[in-house]
């Protein structure tokens, strides 16, 4: 194995001696695709979705606005953020008025503030430039000519007037047509559709509303979302198309939500992750901060989980507290005792019931109100995250147990803890839940996953692994660690011995899996995105290829060669598919010896460069899979693998 040190330099000296001096040559992989040696998952390959890095507020949940309905708070960090975050009134005003926070006779008790606008003369403002947005910066980039639904609640207090929305850049200059509510005296949805004129195009906006009247009226729940989206008939309102289509391609067999530490929430058990405050109507969800530090409005919901689910063809797999807080962090407030955790337990019961329970059961009646009558395909429920100890088992034993007695066909996933050497949780696991898939979490340095390739061939074959996190980290630069080449091909590497063992290891996901630019907490993460574009990083081209190459059985190889090279071979159906990854800077010379295969045509797929080369927004394509076809002739292929690269040939059998 080498460490690319001074990863350019190093680059340039292994392209000279590659030029230089003679390719390694003559390295065979012998493959015996009728000669199986394990059967393979089905779920092998998923995808784990946090909200951390803004990943779904400003992120793959459509909602444009930020604090779109006032009730930002923070108990851990009051300067952070508060009930007007994201928000600018008086904003290009050309009326006087002021505004205040209220919580009498809310428009719901779980959405209890608002703001009360007293408008003195009309023309008063008020302002919400999105994510990342500033009083003098930042902005909604527009698509020129594209439609935007816009929404908001009123009630009148003595108003006489309309309040209008419109798109305008922060001098004033109009982005959109005007749409004009009048405020009745209840709480009342208003809904119109502004679009963007053509020379809007990606022009930074402020959705501007403007009171144009007199009096007092009250404001929340504003909301702005491109018409452009996936899911917009959700309760939630929908995500958005881009990022969804960047994880479909993935073809994840399953999806672990809503996060890791988010899923425990930190500090203050009123930080617990309560599945309850997500679904129902969006006006009604309680939104709290999370563990990442920001708020979350739960428009990406439980239910919208679900349907994301469905609709990319993976199983739901959510994971919920264990009556913790997440361990890693101080725990200020001790963990819901033993002998009160059955209201907890119901919590649980009823999340299955909400996915499962038949249209007569009062979840299930929640979920076919929400629009899904027909149960979702729930098999695995993960609870607890990173935890360990006595205090989590004894904890996980009680919800597990009900769980398996009411639904006892789901799977229940134990976490052993936040690191590799998770010998202490295993000891405790195999006594006390050895039916119980179990929950692996590791970051660990690049070399460390190529040099621990065989971690699973020793693992008992009886209780399953879920590998739910894991990631190559690289040292930090500028306070980042980076997505590049050599990570992923450190993780591609690993990934050989996870498909020999996936006989054990029956599931695995990266973390994290998205992060907005400039608002992550965390690095590196599979997918990039700013408000307008989507960055697929190298460790998400890994991920792809062998997702979309798993097999159904592992099938016998043997590589007889020098280098840095790790591999493996499977077959599904007919088709036989080679894995193999080079981790040294020199080129390899081989030739598939493949028994029995006939002669035929087949592909090849490379990912290969500079192993510190990154995608940027700049430069998205600097590292992307390329793929050509290739023959099978007298039993053979031969080909060239490029130093510091993965290639996947795909190969008829019959
Ligand atoms: O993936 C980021 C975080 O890493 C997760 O929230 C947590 O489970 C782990 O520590």
């Amino acid at each position: 194995m080498k460490r690319h040190l001074v990863a350019g330099i190093g680059w340039l000296l292994c392209l000279m001696m590659a030029v230089g001096s003679a390719a390694a040559e003559g390295s065979t992989l012998r493959v015996n695709p009728s000669e199986v040696r394990a059967e393979m998952s089905d779920t092998l390959y998923g995808l784990f979705f946090e909200d951390i890095n803004h990943a779904a507020d400003g992120g793959l949940y459509a909602e444009l606005l930020d604090n779109r309905s006032f009730e930002y708070e923070n108990l851990l960090n009051p300067q952070r953020f508060d009930h007007y975050t994201g928000w600018t009134f008086r904003f290009l005003s050309t009326g006087k008025g002021k505004i205040s926070l209220m919580d009498e006779e809310p428009l719901h008790e779980n959405n209890l503030h608002y703001v009360r606008v007293t408008v003195e003369s009309s023309g008063y403002t008020a302002g919400n430039g999105g994510y990342g947005a500033t009083a003098i910066a930042g902005g909604i980039p527009l698509t020129g000519g594209a439609s935007y639904d816009v929404s908001l609640y009123l009630r009148d207090r003595g108003y006489a007037g309309t309040v209008s929305a419109a798109l305008c850049l922060r001098t004033g200059e109009m982005l959109s047509d005007t749409v004009s509510f009048t405020p009745g005296a209840a709480w009342e949805k208003h809904t119109g559709v502004l679009t963007a004129l053509e020379e809007a195009e990606g022009k930074s906006a402020f959705l501007l509303l403007t009171f144009e009247g007199t009096g007092e009226v009250d404001l929340d729940m504003v909301s702005l979302m491109p018409q452009e989206r996936f899911g917009s008939d959700w309760p939630g309102g929908g995500l958005r198309s881009d990022l969804v289509e960047a994880m479909a391609a993935l073809q994840p067999s399953f999806l672990r939500f809503p996060g890791g530490c988010v899923a425990e929430g930190s500090y203050y058990r009123s930080n617990f992750y309560n599945w309850k405050d997500t679904v129902g109507p969006v006006e009604q969800r309680r939104e709290n901060y999370n563990t990442w530090g920001y708020m979350q409005s739960y428009g990406l919901g439980y239910y919208e989980y679900f349907c994301l689910a469905e609709a990319i063809g993976a199983l739901p797999l959510p994971v919920v507290h264990a009556g913790l807080l997440c361990q890693a962090r101080e725990t200020r407030e001790a963990p819901i005792p033993m002998a009160e955790l059955d209201a907890y337990v119901q919590d649980v019961l009823d999340l299955v019931e909400f996915a499962r329970g038949g249209t007569d059961t009062a979840w299930g009646a929640l979920r076919a109100e929400m629009g899904h009558p027909e149960p979702f395909d729930l098999r695995y429920l993960a609870i607890g995250n990173e935890n360990w100890g006595d205090v989590y088992f004894n904890r996980y034993e009680v919800i597990s147990e009900a769980v398996k007695a009411a639904w006892p066909d789901i799977t229940t996933i134990v976490a052993a803890g936040p690191v590799a050497d998770n010998g202490a949780s295993w000891s405790a696991i195999r006594a006390r839940f050895p039916d119980s898939l179990v929950d692996e979490h590791y970051y660990m340095d690049s070399d460390w996953f190529p040099a621990h390739v065989k971690r699973y061939d020793t693992y008992s074959r009886d209780t399953k692994v879920f590998l739910g996190e894991y990631a190559a980290h690289e040292e930090a630069v500028s306070g980042r660690r980076p997505n590049n080449l050599y990570s992923a091909l450190c993780e591609a590497a690993y990934l050989t011995g996870i498909e020999r063992n996936s006989d054990v290891v029956s599931m695995c996901c990266y973390a994290p899996l998205l992060a907005r630019e400039g608002m992550q907490q965390w690095t590196p993460d599979l997918i990039w995105f700013s408000a307008t574009q989507v960055l697929l990083t190298p460790n998400y081209y890994v991920q792809q290829m062998f997702a979309t190459t798993a097999g159904e059985q592992v099938v016998d190889s043997e590589w007889n060669g020098s280098g840095d090279v790790y591999q493996v071979a499977t077959r599904k159906g007919e088709t036989l598919y080679v894995k193999l990854v080079n981790l040294s800077g020199e080129d390899c010379e081989v030739t598939l010896e493949l028994q029995g295969v006939p002669d035929g045509e087949g592909t090849v797929t490379r990912l290969s460069g500079e192993p510190n080369a990154q995608n940027t927004f700049a430069a998205p394509d600097r590292v992307v899979p390329t793929g050509e076809a290739c023959a099978v002739r007298d039993g053979q292929v031969t080909g060239t693998v490029p130093g510091y690269a993965v290639c996947i040939w795909a190969l008829p059998l019959e």
